[in-house]
């Protein structure tokens, strides 16, 4: 794989081709990439929302801003990044089962430790329902980051969307009851013919600008 065009071929596309649409083949791919995402002490404290149909898409547009809109509505997918509003006993416990069913620990000493671990990252963030809330975002940036490049991989192209309005969408998909709150949207699809962006060369500041190698 040649990472220099990975990572040059993906942009940010402005417009979508509403007729072409995401094959669940590939869908199923991007899901599970997310998946395996990684987390800090591998708490996992987030949820995916995929939207994929009319009705939803149309549903969720009030939430975004203008020029985010038309992304949306034509884009095949779009991927809502919850964080979970509280990481309780009945959530640890289920995360920590799922280790020891997937394998992970060879004993019982190491099932503790690792669940003692866990705790004390998740007490040291979660001091206030802000803070875990800014800890679990920054694990979702990072999952955000994965999508884009992944999807590049498999030729589709996105948009990372910071410009809409959270309370609005969570209200709109009920997501507090769900013990959810969004915290960044990415749209996922193939870019119209006429995306201004898609022609654009990339800018960004030079090597010397932005490494310190020691
Ligand atoms: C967290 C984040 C939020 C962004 N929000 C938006 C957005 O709401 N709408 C949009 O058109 N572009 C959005 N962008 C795209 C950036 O403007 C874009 O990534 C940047 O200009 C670099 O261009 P490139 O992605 O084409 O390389 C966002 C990017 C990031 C990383």
């Amino acid at each position: 794989m040649n990472l220099n065009q990975l990572s040059q071929n993906r942009y940010t596309a402005k417009s979508y081709d509403p007729a072409r649409k995401i094959s669940l083949a590939d869908m199923d791919q991007l899901c599970q990439f997310l998946r395996y995402c990684p987390s800090s002490v591998n708490a996992q404290g987030w949820h995916f929302m995929v939207i994929g149909t009319e009705e939803a898409k149309k549903q969720i547009l009030p939430a975004f801003a203008g020029a985010n809109q038309p992304k949306v509505q034509n884009a095949s997918h779009t991927v809502i990044f919850c964080a979970k509003t509280s990481l309780d006993e009945t959530y640890l416990q289920k995360v920590l089962d799922k280790e020891e069913a997937d394998g992970r620990f060879a004993n019982e000493q190491q099932r503790q430790e690792n669940d003692a671990t866990r705790r004390y990252f998740i007490g040291l963030n979660n001091t206030s329902p802000e803070a875990l809330l800014n800890w679990q975002s920054k694990q979702l940036y990072i999952a955000l980051s994965g999508l884009l490049f992944s999807a590049q991989a498999l030729g589709i192209d996105s948009t990372p969307i910071e410009g809409f309005d959270a309370g609005k969408l969570d209200e709109i998909l009920q997501l507090k009851q769900k013990g959810l709150t969004s915290v960044v949207v990415a749209t996922l699809g193939y870019h119209a013919a006429d995306d201004f962006n898609a022609k654009l060369p990339k800018s960004r500041l030079d090597t010397e600008d932005l490494f310190t190698f020691l």
